[in-house]
């Protein structure tokens, strides 16, 4: 193992321990699976935070595993380390024997373990071979990529996951240079980037090959692809009372995530029905509203912070929901029938009628 490029801060750290201390802290053992462990900075700070939890940590970039390995081995009792792709997730958890767990955190995109590495192509300001798979032992690199997509692909690729608007000129340039020979370094294909964009547009939106280096990555890992498996799937495995947490780095990604989720906290009943039907209650309710940005502070300390997106939600049980909506029915009936004429008057001890036992303000899934 080499030596460890760059310092990676966790994002947004304290409200993801913040977010999930209530499923994670509720006494006994209780299981935290980090989808995307990396150099296990928030994987440390939830060990440390809750000294009865497992971890399940999972990455498919072998590298960071063995840096997670070596910063997590005081915790090595309880910490399940595992090479894969987090749409496996279901499969790691049945081998693990945990049917079913209390925490979940996605933490997408690259670390900048991959970002710094000079070898592995994913930065465009450094010479490299374009290889750009986050799991070097297998799948196609980025050099492919390049080399063989049909211009209408590689167009599609840049413009959709790059959201470049200049995709078909790369595309083009990429097309041209590659009937003169194979290109293989990151740097040639930067200053092809570079070379195809206009000359006003260059001055704006931080390097030129910024967006066409994401976009390459994104494709050759099948980032979204795994992510739209991974999180239905994810979300199945909680117990109810589990926490979801997902930092997201990417308009598509943040997509991903608030589609999965709004299929949950959401009833799949006919809309004009007066009661739930028996299984088409919400299975959660949302613990962020929309999706919650870094402060200022964070962004000037940690400049890769500056993207993030966190959405999170929790497992809530249908059934006592539904006791409780049924609870509280009958609570505002009784003092409905208190202000009746003849059935005597509330007094200043009877409690508030809009605020009924169980009765929250994030009632339909808003807050924590
Ligand atoms: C932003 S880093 C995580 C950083 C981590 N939270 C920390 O505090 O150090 C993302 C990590 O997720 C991994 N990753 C990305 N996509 C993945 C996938 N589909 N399956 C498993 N790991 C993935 C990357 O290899 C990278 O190490």
């Amino acid at each position: 193992m080499g030596e460890l490029r760059g310092t990676h801060v966790p994002v947004l750290l304290e409200r993801c321990l913040e977010l999930l201390a209530p499923a994670l802290g509720r006494g006994g053992r209780t299981v935290h699976v980090d989808a995307t462990l990396g150099l296990a900075g928030h994987a440390e700070a939830v060990l440390q935070a809750h000294p009865e939890t497992i971890l399940v940590g999972l990455d498919r970039d072998t590298e960071a595993l063995a840096h997670a390995r070596v910063r997590l081995a005081r915790f090595a009792d309880r910490v399940h380390l595992e090479h894969a792709v987090y749409d496996e997730l279901p499969d790691v958890l049945d081998r693990l024997g945990y049917p079913s767990v209390d925490g979940i955190l996605f933490d997408l995109g690259v670390s900048s373990l991959q970002l710094d590495a000079p070898d592995r192509g994913f930065a465009y300001a450094q010479d490299a071979p374009l290889d750009m798979r986050m799991d070097q032992t297998r799948g196609v690199t980025a050099e492919e990529v390049v080399n063989t997509y049909p211009h209408p692909d590689l167009a599609r690729v840049l413009r959709v996951y790059g959201e470049e608007k200049f995709a078909g000129r790369i595309a083009s340039a990429i097309i041209r240079e590659r009937e003169r020979g194979r290109i293989t370094s990151s740097a040639r294909l930067a200053e092809l980037v570079r070379e195809s964009i206009p000359a006003p547009a260059r001055r704006t939106g931080g390097h030129p090959a910024k967006r066409t280096f994401q976009a390459l990555r994104i494709e050759v890992n099948r980032e979204l692809a795994a992510l739209e498996t991974a999180l239905p799937a994810a979300l199945d495995r909680l117990a109810v009372g589990g926490r979801l947490v997902v930092l997201s780095y990417h308009s598509l990604e943040d997509r991903l995530t608030k589609q999965a989720l709004a299929d949950r906290v959401r009833s799949t009943g006919p809309i004009d029905l007066p009661v739930e039907l028996p299984g088409s209650e919400p299975t959660f309710r949302l613990l962020s509203r929309g999706a919650e940005l870094p402060g200022e502070v964070e962004v000037t300390a940690n400049p890769r912070a500056a993207s993030v997106r966190l959405r999170a939600a929790e497992r809530i049980d249908p059934q006592a929901r539904q006791r409780g909506r049924t609870d509280r029915e009958r609570y505002r009936r009784r003092v409905k029938a208190m202000h009746q004429p003849g059935t005597g008057s509330a007094t200043e001890s009877d409690p508030d009628p809009r605020r009924a036992p169980g009765d929250t303000t994030d009632e339909e899934g808003e807050g924590t």
